[in-house]
Order: C-alpha cells, then sequence, then structure tokens
C-alpha cells in the first residue's frame, strides 16, 4: 500500500431494503469502530424516505453525523438508481429490479471511478450486497478488494450457490408439486425440496428476482472475502463447506455486536409506534407479537384469515400491519368491526421498535415471516416463533427454525390458511405442553448467541481474523 501508516478505506453499497440496511449500517459501524475509514452510500430514493421519515423533509441531512461525533470516521453519500424519485419501486419491484440488473451497473461504474478520482478518497476495498450483480466486476475494474455481505442465513447462500448442482439433479427448477429429500448439496445434510429458496422454484424461476440470483452467484464467487451474518455454532456444516471455496466469516448476529452504547444511525424506513406502554398491562409471555417485515406482500384474505384466526386464539397480540402490505398502496386494511372486536386484547400499529418490542416481558412468542434479520431478531431474544414464510429466503430461515434448532413451530405446512386452524395453532403454540419445550431451547441458542460476540467468541474472532486478512489482502494489491 506504500505508507504503512495509511488507514484502510472502503465504501459499502447495499440493497434499499431495511433487512439489507440494517446489517449493511451494522458492518459499517463496526468497520469504523475499528479504524476503517468508511464511505456509504445510500440510493437518492431511499436517504429521501430517511429524511421523509425523521427529518420533516429536509433531505441535506448527513446520517452518519451522530457517528462521526463518536469519532467514527465514516462518510456519507448518495446516488441515483435508473428511476426518478418519485417512480413506486415497491408496487413495481419486478420493473425495478429488470432496471437494476440491467443500467444500474453502468451507474455504479460511474459513480465508484468518480468518487476514485476524487484524491482526498483513496480506497481500498468494496462491501457490496451479495444480492447485486455487479460487485465483481466494479471491484476488478478498480482494483478493490471485494468483500460481499450476505444478510441471510448461510444454508439459503449454500442453496444459492449449488444452483447448478441442483440444476443438475433435476431440482433447479424446483417442481412445485414434488416433495423430495435433497441430501447431495456441500454443507446441507438434507433439506425438502418445500424449504428451498422461493425463487429457485418452478413457478418463479423466470422471475426477474430468479434469473439476478443466478447472476448474483456468479459474481458472488469471484469475492475475495464473504461475511456471513450468522454464527458459526449455528450454521457449522454449511459455513465448513462454504470455506471450501471461499474465506467465509460467520461475523453475527450484527447489530448486536456493536460496542457502542446506543446505534447512532437512523435506519427505520417508518415512523415507529410505541408499545411499551400496551405491553405493560399484560401479564408476561402472553403476548403474541406477529410482524411479515418490510418487504414481502400478503393478500387481503391471508390477513382475513390471520386476523379471526387471531380473534378466536382469545390470545393477546401486538399486530404490525405496514403500510403497502398488500402492494397496491391501501392505508387501511381491517375492518371497523374487526378493531371493535378485538378491543383491549390486540394493539395494531404501522411499525414498531421490533428488538424492544420482542424484549418485552409481555411477550411470549413471534408468529413472523421468517426473515432473516426477524429470525435473528427473536433467537437474540430467546422467543419461540410460529413460522409463517411467504417468499425469498424466507422457507430456508423456517426450516433451520423448525427442523434443526426446534424453536419454534409452522403455521401451515403449505396450503392455504384457515381461520379455525390458525386459532388452534395460536392457542396451542401460546398455552400448550410444547410451549416448555421451545422456550429451553430458545434459551439455549440464545446463549450460543450470546457466546458468540462475547470476547472470545467465534463472531468476534471471525470478525478480527477477517479484519487481518483484509489488510493483508489490501496490501499485497496495492
Ligand atoms: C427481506 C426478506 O424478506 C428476508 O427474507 C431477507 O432475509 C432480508 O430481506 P424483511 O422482509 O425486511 O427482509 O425481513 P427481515 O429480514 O426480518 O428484516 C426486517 C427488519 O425490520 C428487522 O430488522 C426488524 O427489526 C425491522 N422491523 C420490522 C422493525 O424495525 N419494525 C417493525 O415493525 C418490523
Amino acid at each position: 500500500m506504500g505508507e504503512r501508516q495509511r488507514k484502510l478505506n472502503g465504501i459499502m453499497i447495499c440493497v434499499p431494503y431495511q433487512g439489507h440496511l440494517n446489517p449493511f449500517v451494522d458492518l459499517a459501524l463496526k468497520l469504523a469502530s475499528n479504524g476503517i475509514v468508511i464511505t456509504f452510500i445510500h440510493l437518492e430514493f431511499l436517504h429521501r424516505k430517511l429524511c421523509q421519515t425523521h427529518h420533516a423533509n429536509k433531505t441535506d441531512v448527513d446520517l452518519f453525523s451522530e457517528a462521526r461525533e463518536l469519532g467514527l470516521d465514516i462518510r456519507f453519500t448518495t446516488m441515483t438508481d435508473p428511476f426518478p424519485l418519485e417512480f413506486d419501486r415497491d408496487a413495481n419491484f419486478n420493473q425495478y429490479w429488470e432496471a437494476m440488473v440491467r443500467d444500474f451497473p453502468p451507474l455504479v461504474d460511474e459513480f465508484v471511478g468518480k468518487i476514485l478520482a476524487s484524491d482526498r478518497n483513496m480506497l481500498h476495498f468494496l462491501v457490496a450486497d451479495t444480492v447485486y450483480t455487479w460487485p465483481a466486476t466494479v471491484a476488478r475494474k478498480y482494483n478493490l478488494v471485494n468483500v460481499s455481505l450476505w444478510t441471510q442465513s448461510a444454508l439459503a447462500y449454500c442453496l444459492g450457490y449449488h444452483w447448478d448442482l441442483l440444476q443438475q439433479n433435476g431440482h433447479f427448477p424446483c417442481k412445485d408439486e414434488v416433495d423430495e429429500e435433497i441430501k447431495y448439496i456441500p454443507g446441507i445434510e438434507s433439506i425438502n425440496t418445500k424449504d428451498v429458496i422461493a425463487y429457485l422454484r418452478q413457478s418463479q424461476c423466470e422471475s426477474v428476482i430468479s434469473r439476478a440470483s443466478r447472476l448474483q452467484f456468479e459474481q458472488g464467487k469471484m469475492a475475495d472475502f464473504v461475511l456471513q451474518n450468522t454464527v458459526e455454532e449455528l450454521e457449522p456444516r454449511a459455513l465448513s463447506a462454504l470455506n471450501n471455496y471461499l474465506p467465509n466469516y460467520a461475523i453475527g448476529p450484527l447489530n448486536f455486536s456493536l460496542n457502542l452504547p446506543t446505534n447512532p444511525v437512523t435506519t427505520s424506513l417508518w415512523s415507529k409506534s410505541d408499545c411499551t406502554n400496551w405491553l405493560g398491562s399484560k401479564p408476561p409471555g402472553s403476548v403474541l407479537y406477529v410482524s411479515f417485515g418490510s418487504f414481502v406482500h400478503t393478500n387481503m384474505q391471508v390477513l382475513e384469515e390471520l386476523a379471526y384466526g387471531l380473534l378466536l386464539s382469545q390470545v393477546n397480540f401486538v399486530w404490525v400491519i405496514r403500510q403497502g402490505i398488500l402492494g397496491d398502496g391501501a392505508t387501511s386494511v381491517l375492518s371497523a368491526g374487526f378493531h371493535d372486536a378485538v378491543k383491549e386484547r390486540g394493539l395494531i400499529v404501522g411499525w414498531c421498535d421490533q428488538v424492544e418490542t420482542l424484549s418485552n416481558p409481555a411477550i411470549g412468542g413471534f408468529l413472523t415471516h421468517s426473515g432473516w434479520n426477524s429470525t435473528l431478531e427473536s433467537m437474540w431474544c430467546g422467543v419461540p416463533m410460529i413460522c409463517y414464510p411467504i417468499g425469498f429466503d424466507q422457507p430456508c430461515s423456517s426450516k433451520l427454525v423448525v427442523s434443526d434448532w426446534k424453536i419454534g413451530i409452522h403455521l401451515c405446512e403449505g396450503g392455504s390458511l384457515d381461520r379455525e386452524n390458525v386459532a388452534l395453532k395460536i392457542q396451542s403454540f401460546m398455552n400448550g405442553g410444547d410451549l416448555e419445550r421451545l422456550k429451553q431451547n430458545a434459551g439455549r441458542v440464545r446463549q450460543i448467541m450470546k457466546n458468540a460476540v462475547e470476547i472470545d467468541g467465534s463472531s468476534k474472532t471471525n470478525f478480527d481474523r477477517f479484519l487481518k486478512d483484509l489488510e493483508a489482502k489490501i496490501r499485497a494489491q496495492n
């Protein structure tokens, strides 16, 4: 690198979704806490959304200024994606991703080139979201060390990485009606066809996300380092198999391993309702927390069956129904009759502080879409789960939760939801004999995670090893 004392300097860019933004910001804070200079890039529309939510629409806000006040050298900038700001990326998901695959790579290329052309910023490495289709090409062009951050389970990575093996064995595309165990993938002892990533299935194999994921894993194979937001003791086989191809480092759970008093960066895309008072009025362990994350859509029929299932179950609940969950901009999704019938037993909010809610003693369970961050957060809080995976990697996370770690159950095994069954499942989950066993297992898993982020824990050790390897690679390359 020339001058030995020059600080390592990296650039970070994630895909514009809450479940990716959170671990990316956490990683930026971790890297900067270790003396690394970071330039964090938001897509302009995402920056505007954060400003709209938290800064009364003022757009010249530097979201990392508080982090810098803590002494962390994180610079912040924005770039455009292929659409105008007002384009609805959520409602036009496929159109958005067609353009992100086709038109975004040259924009990033140009943007990184401009940063490098400015002599104030000497860049050494790039941390890009594994789900992008351009990182290896851009890193190679600008001689940057290529670090890939995967924000889902190592199991999902292992499946996606081996899609060509799945194809050779007739499981890509994975026929929707077939029910078979897949036992030939390195790092995966066994996985049922119903638990594979949704976009590997026949019904979705021509979707833009399925096509993009294949490009993404081809690029991912050219990364220098892969960071996994998981814990080595929880996914040892998958990680060890992946290490045969590329250096993989399990450094999770990222949001619980920061050595900072509070997170100084605003990341929440919606404003949060405070559930604390309401939860304070409920007995310990009596409330089911229900949320389907930030990203997937569902339909009115599912919401109604869930609503009436919750009502029939007689269980207390907090339910996050975020604006846009139906994918059509509808703001009021449940009838006034339902709200009246629920009365004090249920609290419905648009968004909340999920970790704070899961940590509340009143919470006894989490009915989740099995997004990876939600899964990790529930595990960290020792809360057993009812899994209702909707798409993407979510079937893999629910497989880990139900079959491998035994800290949750499925809401339904395929097929459509029906309110009577939903009520029975919720009742027996919250009050039944299995709960003790699930809680014990959840306590064990929670301890594994806590140990991992301790001083000699696996995630801490892996992160330190990554820093050393990164520095050595940069020195060798410059
Ligand atoms: C998406 C995919 O759905 C998921 O499968 C993939 O692993 C990551 O990208 P998302 O749907 O957003 O993620 O789910 P998840 O990964 O669980 O992330 C949601 C995040 O939003 C969590 O960190 C959660 O704490 C936060 N959240 C959710 C809130 O802060 N408040 C809420 O009310 C609900």
